[in-house]
């Protein structure tokens, strides 16, 4: 085979070297349009495991790599006027240019061509060539030309950024964060040879262009940010190497995704790797990573599948398929970086107090969690638990563990939470006339006893004609008022658990089957009618809701008026206002599902008009040392539809209210949604919400462990957890959570003690059993 690599940079030349290695019968060039000792930026990281493998697949060219690597564990934080250290980070640094020659070198010895100073116009250039490596960059010619092909889906990201140097050295991956009369700026520093530190420095658009920095020339940028970051630089000055570059040199960061990697142009097949084919923010250094990452794939898919012509196509194929699972990964977590960096000044670096702002800065990628830290620095770790404890109140003692910070216990007006798990609403349809009978007592009790901080029944409807389903509970009649004190009393006798009510009304989404029958079909006998905010039905067979007037208005806020009293009088420590999932007061909230033209439609002023209204009323009723909260669908997941930017809003106007706490949940609004689920999905709602509105939160989706939920409270993304899914599958999910992370200190529901010492033992058993033998894996 003939295959030829357009692009000489860490994709190319890797994958060129191994091909070779392996396969030392094709000819291999490599065609670079710079000389070989050219090459602009200055040093890159990588993480130990990227070594690893590169051991794994080339050692000769590995151990000259580790040679040149400047290794640190440390990451330091200069934040303000404190500086903060942790350790067991575990990176590399080295400078571009002297990674490119040891593989320049490698290849030449292994007998690939480089073929240097040649500005190649892409792979019509090489008709001979079996198959071509577009290994060109993040300004792929080659992708550019068959936009059709590759479908390339680019986005700009707002902040600004300058890539510089400096000669003075660095012991740690440093940050270092300046507040400036427009913004914050902030420096992300790194050695990666014996003289020389890598030195980037952000901001946003903003700030660049209220310091006129896009005015200035490249010195003028350099002597800004110099007089900047004077402090960290003691006297060191900076450095460009990007000359070349007209105008200023501050740059935007472009995230690449393709929709197809590979193409036959009629000659020779082609694919793309490395920047050519997706980018990846330095927020987490994975650039390079990728590109090797991409090289050595695609290798080993030749290796497995055969390396002739006719095989090109399947490997091709397979080494797309597998990529893109890790290179979306890797763009997830850089994505949550760059974004966490995009933000950082008003949401974190003006909000959070030195210590939760070096945490929120560690778990910036959300793929560091809590139980990961304490592997990297136990020592920082613990000292960071004593520092939240202590910040909620808890006296800690001595050298004993401390808290977790999902059990440290959370107090609102008058209401004292034991802990931070909430287990959410979730409706059982298994009320008769809405009474909560034996099912929910046993239900929701077993969940109380299984050690969640507040218990949340189902969505509690305000009348008969505000449930969801026949089975709905509800709240507006003294018999059910009862069986809720019966069931309030005996939470409250036999746990710590407070117990929560959700206040709804179904609105447009009503009169349906139970779940098991048919989940949002209507009924087909016995319907009732149903309100809405305007006159549209949920699916295309759902009943017409009627547009609410000003009379239905008045009658279901006094529902919820009366359901709030009924409340007060069974002894709920917790009431939560149901402003989501396409329910009445949320069709309100989305322009989705309003179309009013009135007071009460049109500007976010108008939406919120009514569900203000109801909130207002149930909190003059509601006793005040009692919270409410808000649940919102912090996303319509659809075209036309709520935003987190409107949540936002929403959250806003709902704190102003009285409202305590934001409960941020999602979608559910339109049937045209399209979530993107994945672990912690709702999560950034809650951080939004909580860190820009200054509003307490529960962040919700996908929280299944405790590591989780300690991530999201420590790093100050919510003050609660809920968890729905889990608890169904387990009532004791928080006893039996605390347990897995071997906090034993947790108390158990004493008639259940002798059960709590053998699930304890029986985790330390399986935890120190060796690991079972499986067959060795053969990197290659
Ligand atoms: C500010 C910044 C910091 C970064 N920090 C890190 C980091 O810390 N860690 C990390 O892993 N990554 C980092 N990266 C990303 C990293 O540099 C890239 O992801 C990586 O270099 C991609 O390798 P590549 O081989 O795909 O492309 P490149 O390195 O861009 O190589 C492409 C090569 O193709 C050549 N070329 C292009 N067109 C032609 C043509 N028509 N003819 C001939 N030759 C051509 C170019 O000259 C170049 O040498 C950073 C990037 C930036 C912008
Ligand atoms: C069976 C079931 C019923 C639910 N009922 C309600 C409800 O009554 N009110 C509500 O706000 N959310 C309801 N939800 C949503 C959950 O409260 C929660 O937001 C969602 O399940 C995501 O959390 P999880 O990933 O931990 O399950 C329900 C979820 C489930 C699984």
């Amino acid at each position: 085979m003939r295959i030829v690599c357009i692009g000489g940079g860490p994709a190319g030349l890797y994958f060129a070297l191994l091909m070779k290695k392996f396969h030392p019968e094709h000819s291999i060039a490599v065609v670079e349009r710079n000389r070989p000792y050219d090459t602009f930026g200055w040093g890159v990281v990588f993480s130990d495991a990227t070594m690893v493998s590169m051991h794994a697949w080339d050692p000769q060219s590995a151990v000259e790599i580790e040679d040149a690597f400047n290794h640190w564990d440390d990451i330091e934080l200069l934040f303000k006027g404190t500086r903060q250290r942790t350790s067991g980070h575990g990176f590399v640094g080295i400078g571009r240019k002297k990674l490119l020659n040891i593989l320049q070198r490698r290849c030449e010895a292994l007998g690939v061509e480089l073929v240097f100073e040649t500005d190649s116009d892409g792979d019509t250039d090489y008709p001979d060539a079996d198959l071509i490596i577009a290994s060109d960059g993040f300004n792929s010619r080659i992708r550019n030309r068959y936009p059709e092909v590759f479908e390339p889906d680019l986005a700009v990201r707002p902040n600004r950024y300058i890539w510089l140097g400096t000669n003075k050295l660095f012991d740690a991956f440093t940050f270092d964060f300046r507040k400036t009369d427009h913004g914050w700026f902030q420096a992300h520093i790194y050695k990666f040879d014996e003289n020389t530190s890598t030195f980037i420095v952000e901001t946003t658009e903003e700030a660049y262009e209220k310091h006129d920095l896009g005015q200035m020339d490249q010195q003028g940028s350099i002597d800004f940010c110099q007089g900047l970051f004077s402090e960290v630089l003691e006297g060191a000055e900076l450095m460009t190497n990007a000359r070349h570059l007209r105008g200023s040199a501050w740059l935007n960061f472009n995230r690449l995704i393709c929709g197809k990697w590979s193409h036959f142009n009629g000659n020779s097949h082609v694919v793309l790797m490395g920047d050519a084919a997706h980018t990846a923010h330095f927020a987490i250094g994975s650039g390079t990573k990728l590109a090797i990452d991409d090289a050595i794939e695609l290798t080993n898919q030749f290796n497995r599948l055969g390396h002739t012509k006719e095989a090109i196509p399947q490997v091709l194929k397979t080494y797309e398929d597998i990529r893109r699972i890790d290179v979306a990964r890797i763009q997830n977590a850089a994505r949550n970086a760059m974004e966490w960096f995009e933000v950082v000044g008003e949401r974190y670096a003006d909000t959070l107090e030195p210590p939760q702002f070096m945490y929120s800065m560690l778990t910036r990628s959300q793929r560091i969690s809590h139980e990961n830290l304490r592997l990297r620095d136990p020592v920082w770790l613990e000292g960071y638990e004593r520092w939240f404890a202590e910040k909620n109140g808890i006296e800690v003692q001595g050298n004993g563990r401390t808290l977790p910070p999902m059990f440290t216990p959370y107090s609102l007006r008058g209401t004292h939470l034991p802990n931070r798990i909430v287990m959410s609403p979730m409706a059982m349809y298994s009320a008769k006339d809405g009474l909560l009978d034996d099912f929910h007592l046993v239900h929701l009790g077993s969940r109380a006893l299984g050690g969640a901080g507040l218990v949340f029944a189902e969505m509690t409807c305000v009348s008969p004609d505000a449930r969801i389903t026949p089975g709905c509970l509800g709240l507006w009649n003294d018999e059910q008022a009862m069986s809720w004190k019966r069931f309030v009393d005996f939470v409250h006798a036999n746990s710590e658990a407070k117990v929560g009510i959700q206040l709804g009304h179904a609105g447009r989404k009503g009169a349906t089957k139970l779940a098991w029958e048919g989940i949002d079909q209507p009924l087909e006998t016995g319907a009732w009618p149903l309100i809405s905010a305007s006159a549209l039905p949920y699916l295309k067979n759902s009943q017409v809701p009627k547009a609410m007037d000003r009379a239905d208005m008045d009658r279901v806020k006094a529902d919820h008026v009366r359901a709030a009293k009924y409340a007060t009088e069974a002894g709920a420590d917790w009431l939560e206002l149901h402003c989501a999932h396409g329910y009445l007061l949320s069709s309100f909230l989305s322009p989705l599902t309003n179309v009013r033209t009135d007071d009460y439609g049109g500007s976010h002023e108008n939406r919120a008009r009514y569900p203000l209204e109801v909130f207002t009323a149930i909190r003059e009723v509601w006793p005040g040392d009692k919270p409410i909260s808000v649940r919102l669908s912090c996303h319509d997941w659809a075209d036309g539809g709520n935003t987190p930017e409107d949540a936002a809003i929403f959250a806003k106007m709902f704190k102003h209210a009285g409202a305590d706490l934001i409960d941020c949940s999602s979608g559910q609004v339109s049937k045209e949604e399209k979530p993107v689920y994945g672990r912690l999905f709702q999560t950034p709602f809650s951080d939004k919400i909580r860190n820009e509105i200054g509003i307490p939160t529960i962040a919700v989706g996908a929280i299944s462990e405790a590591d989780q939920a300690n991530s999201i409270i420590a790093a100050g993304r919510a003050d609660l957890c809920a968890v729905a899914r889990p608890h169904l599958a387990d009532p004791a999910w928080v006893l039996h959570e605390a347990a897995k992370i071997g906090l034993t200190s947790i108390a158990w529901p004493k008639q259940y003690l002798s059960g709590k010492t053998q699930y304890e033992t029986g985790l330390a058993r399986a935890a120190a059993a060796p690991p079972p033998v499986g067959p060795t894996i053969d990197a290659r």
